[in-house]
């Protein structure tokens, strides 16, 4: 089960990647469903891939790990970064990823969406 969380909402309420009770506040928070929720991956599919058989329209363009578009930061849970990408080494040991060429191995993940806003991310954009 991942649990999702849009980046933009952090931006509004002040909150921190980092803050330890991030997802607790959002739970609390009263977000839109497409902001804050909750959803299954099938085996075989990426994060994207399960986010849009779930109806989400999360951010996306070149789909093949060349754009960060589709960044997203892993709060909790495992989700392992395949060896080809754009994203440089200082923001995959912060936990960021792309949701177009990975998905959660864990059971249960916590992932924050919409990382193209985040400054480190966004200097990547193409
Ligand atoms: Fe371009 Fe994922 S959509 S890296």
């Amino acid at each position: 089960m991942v649990e999702f969380l849009n980046f933009e909402v952090l931006e509004d309420h002040g909150w921190a990647l980092q803050d330890e009770d991030l997802f607790a506040k959002a739970a609390d928070a009263n977000l839109q469903s497409t902001d804050f929720g909750r959803f299954y991956v099938d085996p075989n599919d990426t994060l994207l891939e399960a986010a849009e058989k779930n109806g989400f329209a999360w951010p996306f363009a070149c789909r093949g790990g060349a754009c960060t578009n589709c960044a997203v930061a892993v709060v909790d849970g495992e989700m392992p970064s395949p060896a080809s990408h754009i994203l440089p080494p200082e923001l995959t040991e912060k936990g960021i990823r792309l949701s177009c060429i990975a998905a959660p191995v864990s059971d249960d993940a916590k992932i924050v969406y919409n990382l193209k806003h985040l400054p480190e991310v966004s200097e990547l954009l193409l």
